[in-house]
């Protein structure tokens, strides 16, 4: 009999309710909603998993009691939230998702995973993986941006990273696909609000990324705090249980979200925990995170016939063998068993500052201000984010401590010199107080160049962080006139850093600065990342995962729109438009500058028909006509003209990058599969349609940018 088989046989239903349940528990001590000592119920065997525990000698003291004191010796699985790093920080992922790199995607969630494990934690509650096309949303921060063929992608990589090849190994981590789904389309971009999409949009955009973790074999899930169309994920059997497990297959583990079961009730469709702990089970979750419903919950709902002991066992089941896989019985002590070496510090940190530098998008550099060619003698260093540690971390700091994290002004001054940088806050953040204005607009009339650090604090994007107005917070904006005024009478330069976890819809900044760089949160190494990006160490990369309104009105705001019967026309009245803004995003999907100039040529695509089998190459001549080497990404994206459904204007199918010295020419090739331009037909059902479908590459969502050329799809003969 199998190891889980024969613990099933002695499990008291007590025990086996305890393997169903979570609890937060920071040294041992209890979390606000379990009441009572988590100690004597691990002792008890009625805690069988733990989440936000940190250090490898607390996580085995728990681990002790659990596997040497407790009646059965189960050991406890401990989670911990680990999105973008854990000890040490990388960008947060809509940062890193700026990298459009699967294979750096995934070397940080290994490099995360290692430095988590190494402090005993077996289990991360990521890759969050919510497709956001509404910057109000402070989650927006967490996840990969607003597609869902790049959502895809980033899932895949982001699990490889976290699980490695081996599950049980001591630096592999189980990871998480959350929130299931669609949390990004919270109504109004409000945090934990209703969500009510189509069927089809749910289909198309929210479901892909965990079909892509599925297939790339994630270990859990974790429903959203949501509900969709009145079904609240947390009790949504039809897509736990019907789309997940069912069609999917996954046969791991669902995690409720946070108190999410006891929410049921608020949520207006459990009258007790009774009953939703029932409606949270049957749907298919399998453990309670800090609800308690399932321990108190489900004694009752067996009493009164809701729920079967095979549903219990069954979650129990699936809790013991992510157990197994991951090696705990075994060798409950093997994570966190040895310190990571410095040299494996270092060489973390070091690899926080390249993907950190990666990770910044250049929204703009007019008469090519940056880089700052000779290190200029004096640089102002100004702004509320320009010397704030804590702000670095972003908003989901993990165990990284709040003044570990290098700074602009702490960067450059080793980078330069410390007399060099000249340094002034100016404002606070989100304060009302003007008093240091005068002695930073002191400070820019003593350099030769100003770099402007702004934006929003760390915490004012990830959970709980929705804003309706997305502009500079505080007296920002004020601040920055104030330099941008006396810097014209200097005749120097301003360089905008701004740090946000969401784009923020600052077109006048845009406008008044001379450079203007989205540096999300970067992490540990934020200043270094920086600097090597002004001070021309590293030709800046990344590109925007996300569209950046003009308005807070045009949100939701997303590249994959649908045509309109009456395109935008602004000689025409009776169009698809604003009276007072245009259609466009200030900056697109994509958009991001580099160091070089480059230009696209020569188009190449197949011309005969194009069967569902074929995979066919995109080829598209890419020229560097700038006075400097850069990296450049390339987006393919396609067009279904005519179909039996309205297709998006533009979909994303690859990219693809290509290195080039200045004056140089290269092609890149980019392989589509033609089986991807199926879709849903009206009945929701894929189809592969014969007819004409528009190939379009270039450097961002931009049509206008765009190259295109046509392809003709016709069916496949028998085989
Ligand atoms: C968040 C989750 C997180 C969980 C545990 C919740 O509030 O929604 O993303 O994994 O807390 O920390």
């Amino acid at each position: 009999m199998s190891r889980i088989e024969a613990l099933m046989r002695k499990m008291s239903l007590t025990e086996k309710l305890g393997q169903l349940t979570m609890t937060a528990s920071r040294y041992a001590t209890t979390g606000p909603i379990i009441a009572g000592d988590s100690t004597q119920a691990i002792k008890d065997g009625t805690i069988g998993n733990l989440l936000n525990m940190v250090g490898a000698d607390h996580v085995h003291d728990m681990q002790r009691l659990a596997v040497e004191e407790s009646r059965l010796g189960i050991p406890l699985l401990i989670g911990f939230d680990v999105v973008h790093g854990h000890r040490t920080l990388f960008p947060i992922p809509l940062g890193e998702a700026s990298l459009f790199d699967p294979e750096t995607w995934a070397l940080t969630a290994r490099e995360s995973a290692r430095e988590a494990a190494a402090d005993g934690l077996a289990m991360t509650f990521a890759p969050m993986l919510d497709v956001s096309r509404d910057p109000r949303w402070g989650r927006s921060a967490e996840g990969p941006g607003e597609d869902p063929w790049l959502a895809a992608r980033f899932a895949e990589a982001k699990v490889r990273g976290f699980q490695g090849n081996d599950l049980a190994a001591s630096d592999a981590l189980a990871a998480t696909a959350k929130h299931f789904c669609a949390y990004g389309a919270v109504t109004a971009g409000r945090d934990y609000a209703s969500v009510d999409i189509s069927e089809r949009t749910l289909r198309e955009v929210h479901l892909p990324s965990f079909a892509a973790a599925v297939a790339a074999g994630v270990a859990a899930v974790m429903p959203a705090f949501t509900d969709l169309a009145g079904v609240p994920m947390t009790a949504n059997g039809a897509l736990l249980r019907g789309w997940l497990r069912r069609k999917l297959g996954f046969d791991g583990v669902i995690v409720s979200d946070y108190n999410a079961i006891a929410e049921l009730i608020h949520h207006g469709i459990a009258a007790d925990l009774a009953q939703a702990a029932t409606l949270a089970l049957q749907a298919g979750v399998d453990i309670d995170m800090m609800a308690d419903a399932y321990r108190r919950g489900l004694p009752t709902a067996l009493d009164r016939g809701w729920v079967s002991s095979m549903e219990i066992d069954a979650a129990v089941r699936r809790v013991l063998t992510l157990k197994e896989r991951l090696g705990l019985f075994d060798d409950p002590y093997r994570r966190g068993a040895a310190p990571e070496t410095a040299a494996t510090l270092a060489s973390r940190r070091q690899l926080a500052r390249v993907v950190g530098s990666r990770a910044i998008v250049m929204l703009k550099n007019e008469r090519g201000v940056l880089p700052l060619a000779e290190a200029p003698a004096r640089l102002a260093v100004i702004g509320p984010l320009a010397d704030a540690s804590s702000e670095m971390r972003g908003p989901w700091w993990g165990a990284a401590a709040p003044e570990g994290q290098v700074t602009v002004a702490t960067a450059l001054r080793e980078m330069l010199s410390e007399s060099r940088v000249l340094h002034a806050a100016g404002v606070e953040i989100d304060g009302d107080d003007m008093s240091g204005v005068a002695a930073a607009l002191d400070v820019c009339s003593r350099a030769e160049a100003i770099l402007l650090c702004l934006g929003e604090a760390a915490t004012m994007s990830g959970e709980a962080a929705s804003r309706a107005h997305l502009g500079l917070p505080g007296r920002q904006r004020e601040f920055a006139e104030a330099v941008f005024a006396r810097a014209k009478l200097l005749r120097k330069p301003v360089i905008v850093i701004l740090f946000s976890g969401r784009p923020l819809v600052v077109p006048w900044l845009a406008d008044k600065s001379d450079a203007m760089l989205a540096a999300w949160f970067l992490g540990s190494e934020s200043g270094y990342a920086i600097g090597d990006v002004i001070l021309g160490r590293v030709s800046p990369s990344g590109r925007s995962p996300i569209s950046w309104p003009r308005a807070t009105g045009q949100v939701p705001i997303f590249f994959g729109q649908r045509p309109t019967g009456r395109p935008a026309n602004p000689d025409d009245h009776f169009t698809s438009k604003y009276l007072d803004v245009p259609n466009e995003p200030l900056f697109s999907f994509g958009h991001g500058l580099t160091y070089g100039r480059f230009s696209y040529s020569n188009l190449r695509v197949p011309r005969d028909g194009v069967t569902e089998r074929d995979t066919i190459a995109v080829r598209v001549d890419v020229t560097n006509d700038g006075a400097r080497a850069a990296e450049e990404t390339v987006f393919l994206f396609t067009h279904d003209k005519l179909a039996s459904v309205s297709r998006p204007v533009l979909e994303l199918r690859g990219f693809g990058k290509i290195h080039l010295k200045p004056g140089a020419t290269g092609t890149v090739t980019l392989m589509l599969p033609a089986a991807e331009l199926r879709f849903l037909g009206p009945d929701l059902e894929p189809v592969y349609e014969p007819g004409e479908v528009e190939i379009l590459v270039g450097p961002c969502a931009n049509r206008t940018q765009l190259l295109a050329g046509i392809i003709q799809l016709s069916r496949a003969p028998p085989s």
